[in-house]
């Protein structure tokens, strides 16, 4: 059943699965140590400046747990917002895998703000404390909005002015690109942005994600500890070559504005139906919306999506490279049934 669960739904982009099919030929060294991987390193450094290190992992709460011990030891910990996937969705990887401590601020639709960490930054020195070593920020945000390149500017300044690094949780980095109009070098490496997780499963690709290291002092360590997680790809080649053309051709800004096209399409189609309550309008590929409880099951029965959450009943459409302008109106039209049964008059007599 086609939706808008999640862009983790989606199947893989034809055009990557025609990559991982021209890099399965006869057989390649492993462990990154190929032909594909030195011609993605290429690409990449192309985009994210010489400096970059990059090295490929399978998921992306991975990433972020190996992004983020390259700026942490055991005694430090990492602001982030509690809503983010690092805080709310990975099981405590963070803490477990990562050995370091997370500690969530308030944040405001998704996005911290620089008073809050200020406020949070206390105790520094004192040998009871965690020490403060990083900033986590995600862009686009786990409400689909975005950090504008004004405020991203003005967190990274203030972390880098406080001896904090800077982290980027941008499992969606090219939805974020598109819709602020932005390279992923000014995105990133311009604005002095330290490491980076940087996702390709939700845009297409089979699997697979890139930690990249913009820091020239980090990562030193970084193959060890990717090893010690079970984070090192053998087949390399076949991540490598789908980065390549992901990243390599116009496909990454394609499909992000494509998914950004869709969900703006059904934010248009649906905000002004009674009983949808729209928290602004997308800024990446997801519409949040408030609908009542009755209306979950009926919809879900065509389009999968998930309750966000379950005391207010926002959910969240979620629109990927495969979705159509077609499975909107169908959606759209069904809210639109839905709402006019909701509210129908009494009939008369009943009044
Ligand atoms: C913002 C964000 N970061 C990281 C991840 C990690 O994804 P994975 O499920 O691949 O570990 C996700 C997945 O949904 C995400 O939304």
């Amino acid at each position: 059943m086609k939706g808008f669960g999640s862009d983790n739904h989606s199947g893989i982009h034809p055009q990557l699965l025609v990559a991982i099919s021209a890099a399965n030929l006869d057989h390649a060294p492993a462990y990154g140590t190929d032909s594909w991987s030195e011609n993605s390193l290429t690409i990449f450094k192309r985009i994210f400046g010489a400096e970059a290190q990059v090295h490929f992992v399978f998921n992306g709460t991975a990433a972020n747990v190996l992004a983020l011990k390259t700026v942490s030891q055991s005694f430090n910990s990492v602001f982030c917002s509690d809503i983010s996937h690092l805080n709310q969705d990975e099981c405590a990887a963070p803490e477990i895998m990562g050995g370091f401590k997370l500690l969530p601020l308030p944040s405001k639709d998704g996005k911290i703000s620089i008073e809050a960490l200020q406020k949070a930054l206390i105790r520094r020195g004192d040998q009871h404390y965690p020490q403060a070593s990083a900033v986590s920020l995600t862009q686009p945000t786990e409400l689909g909005n975005c950090y504008s390149r004004e405020e991203l500017k003005a967190i990274i300044e203030w972390a880098h002015k406080e001896n904090l690094f800077v982290h980027l949780d941008g499992a969606r980095l090219v939805n974020a690109c598109v819709y602020l109009d932005m390279t992923l070098a000014q995105m990133t490496t311009e604005l002095g942005v330290d490491v980076v997780s940087f996702g390709g499963t939700k845009n297409g690709l089979l699997f697979g994600e890139a930690v990249i290291v913009l820091n020239k002092k980090l990562g030193e360590n970084f193959k060890y500890q990717r090893k010690q997680l079970g984070q090192l790809p053998s087949k390399t080649r076949f991540i490598a070559a789908q980065f390549s053309e992901y990243l390599g051709t116009p496909l990454w800004q394609d499909i992000a504005t494509h998914s950004l096209k869709m969900s703006q399409l059904l934010y248009q189609e649906t905000k002004s139906i009674p009983g949808v309550e729209i928290r602004c309008e997308p800024q990446s590929n997801a519409v949040f919306a408030k609908i009542p409880q009755a209306w979950v099951k009926p919809l879900r029965e065509k389009f999968f999506f998930y309750v966000w959450d379950e005391n207010t009943f926002e959910c969240r459409w979620m629109t990927s490279w495969d979705s159509t302008p077609h499975e909107i109106y169908e959606f759209a039209n069904l809210l639109r049934q839905l709402s006019q049964n909701h509210f129908l008059p009494f009939p008369k007599g009943l009044q």
